[in-house]
């Protein structure tokens, strides 16, 4: 595991993002005064509430009750975990996300620096190699590789030989320490010294991230050989189960992508390429991921798997079904192709040409009727036990997919099938129904956070410091001071809010958020930040805080008042004027908003 991301990064992460930026990269968001809206993305609606609030850097849906950060959404909408969502957020901002002390696996980006420029020259190296070798270049023009398409994806070849990366790039033992870290070197086993090169006598395909670093590469035999494909190991920087090949090449095509097309091999989709159908990726290798699923959905909404039609490709494709399933959800659409026995894409493009080949995707299976095709070629749905079967199978197949509009179609075709209704199928498959809402996140006992709804003062104070954290300043020196005589576990949030904002004023409200993220208190905040403020206009807040905390301060030192006059009544009766206080006191106390 890699350290934690320090806060001040996070911090400054979020001063710099635009919420406006990133969901309307996503969501088609319409200026709606000071603030934009749009359809909810998160629940099925054809009226607009879903808000996005520059000025806070906050979304809320009024329908389903959606709200959040940036970091948020992207958690949200791309499923992400947080420090993934961090990372993408920075990664647009061309910051690397430092990560504080412990061990970690990806090492702080500029020590990765020479690693992706010694991979950058060695493929440079290959492509050069691949000119000079009559052989190479006879065997990637007998695949039907043109040189336009080989500088594309600057194909090369590893030439036939031990020694070959350790004689152009390993002159220093640090130089092969960074080429046994990209692993383009293999150390030898005990007895003898040294290295040899992992790819020998290979057709060369460069992985490249989407920026365009070189970060691996895979190597064809040339004709015949054992293993056909090499890949180069998982590295710092390289993991086959994020990577797509040819994703850099699809963005570079610079077309209005609308879809991506998933298939099995390089060979495959350099053909695809080739052929003109530039939205063309490879899994590495490996069954498609829901990672890979995630990087591929914030590009396009619409995802074709290509399968060949033997019985390798079908498993292949019930995997990918399987391990896909997680990310369905309306608004994406998820498609299976297969193709005949015997034809894999690269062949069938060589022989039909791209227009017949597209045709072929209109043709795709939607991803439930794939699931259900399957699970028809496994049970009998003429009899009661066949049914009884199917329901069986689909039951950890639904429980993957989030529940929602999507998954509520496909339980719906479901019943279709079985011949059965929703609600039926619903109790036998034990699947929660959708809600109506989303519910507002429920609250539990938020330590420190005073529960007592909007109107109680010390609610009202950390709202107001929340939706505006400039009223801090309206804070007078005399209030501070009071406040830290008080020891209410509430009132430690608010005190701690104004400092913060005193020492860093945060710039909106998602600032603040974040910096509350790890903490108990953030669910009560985060309700508190999708409620609506209590004032709207800025330069009313700090009035309003001044206020708000002048009468907390009044109705926490009374509240000690009463208890010392409840003490000293119980021990030694009260004076007469004692007693007025004392019905002054719990008269307005009952009468007064804060507990
Ligand atoms: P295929 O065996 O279908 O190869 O493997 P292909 O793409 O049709 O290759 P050509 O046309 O014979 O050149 C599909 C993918 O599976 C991985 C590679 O990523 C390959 O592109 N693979 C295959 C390996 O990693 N190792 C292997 O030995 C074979
Ligand atoms: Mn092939």
């Amino acid at each position: 595991m890699s350290g934690r991301i320090p806060q001040a990064f996070i911090d400054e992460l979020i001063a710099r993002a635009d919420i406006v930026e990133i969901i309307g990269s996503r969501v088609a968001l319409k200026k709606a005064g000071r603030e934009y809206k749009a359809c909810c993305p998160f629940h099925n609606e054809k009226t607009p509430s879903f808000w996005v609030s520059p000025d806070k850097q906050f979304y809320h849906c009024f329908g389903c009750g959606a709200h959040g950060t940036a970091l948020g959404f992207l958690m949200q909408y791309d499923q992400l975990p947080f420090p993934e969502a961090v990372e993408d957020l920075a990664g647009r901002y061309g910051l690397s996300v430092p990560h504080e002390g412990g061990s970690s696996v990806r090492a702080p980006v500029d020590d990765m620096a020479p690693l992706y420029d010694l991979l950058g020259r060695v493929a440079e190296f290959y492509a050069a190699s691949l000119k000079a070798s009559t052989r190479a270049r006879h065997y990637a023009a007998g695949r039907g590789l043109t040189d336009e398409t080989m500088a594309q994806f600057q194909i090369g070849y590893a030439p036939d030989a031990w020694d070959e990366l350790m004689r152009h790039f390993g002159g220093s033992s640090e130089q092969r320490r960074q080429l046994a870290a990209t692993g383009l070197i293999i150390e030898r086993s005990s007895g003898s010294e040294g290295y040899y090169d992992r790819f020998r006598d290979r057709l060369m395909f460069p992985i490249r991230d989407t920026r365009g670093r070189v970060i691996a590469f895979g190597g064809r035999v040339i004709d015949q050989g054992e293993p056909k494909y090499l890949n180069s190991p998982e590295t710092a920087l390289f993991q086959k189960g994020r990577e797509l090949y040819g994703l850099y090449e699809t963005r570079r095509a610079r077309q209005a992508l609308k879809r991506l097309l998933v298939v099995e091999g390089y060979m495959d989709a350099v053909r695809l390429h080739q052929a003109g159908i530039t939205y063309a990726v490879a899994t590495l290798g490996t069954a498609t991921t829901p990672e890979h699923l995630r990087r591929a959905f914030r590009l396009v909404s619409e995802i074709v798997f290509c399968f060949d039609g033997d019985r390798a490709g079908r498993g292949a494709a019930w995997r990918a079904l399987q391990n896909v399933l997680s990310q369905a959800r309306e608004g994406r659409e998820i498609r299976f192709l297969f193709l005949p026995e015997g034809e894999d894409p690269d062949s069938l493009v060589g022989v039909e040409g791209s227009r017949a080949f597209e045709a072929r995707l209109q043709e795709a299976l939607p991803l439930s009727e794939y699931l259900i095709a399957h699970l028809r070629t496994e049970a009998d749905l003429s009899h009661a036990d066949g049914k009884a079967h199917f329901v069986a199978l689909a039951r950890p197949l639904i429980e993957k997919i989030a529940p929602g509009v999507y998954r509520d179609l496909l339980l719906e075709r479901i019943a279709q099938a079985l011949g059965t209704s929703i609600e039926r199928l619903q109790q036998w498959l034990k699947v929660e129904p959708t809600p109506e809402r989303a519910a507002a996140s429920s609250p539990s006992a938020v330590s420190g956070v005073d529960r007592g709804g909007r109107g109680s003062l010390l609610t009202q104070a950390i709202s107001l410091l929340l939706h505006h954290p400039g009223a801090a300043a309206a804070v007078t020196e005399r209030q501070r001071q009071a406040l830290l005589g008080i020891s209410h576990a509430g009132i430690a949030v608010l005190r701690e809010l104004l400092e913060e904002q005193r020492a860093q004023p945060a710039r909106s409200m998602a600032q603040t958020l974040e910096r509350w993220r790890d903490r108990p208190e953030y669910r009560r905040l985060n309700e508190l930040a999708a409620s609506e403020p209590l004032v709207s206009e800025p330069s009313a807040a700090g009035r309003e805080l001044v206020q708000a905390v002048e009468r907390l301060l009044d109705v926490q030192l009374r509240g000690g008042r009463l208890e010392v006059l409840i003490e000293k009544a119980r021990r030694e009766g009260l004076s007469d004027s004692e007693k007025q206080e004392l019905q002054a006191l719990t008269s307005s106390q009952s009468r007064g908003g804060a507990r």
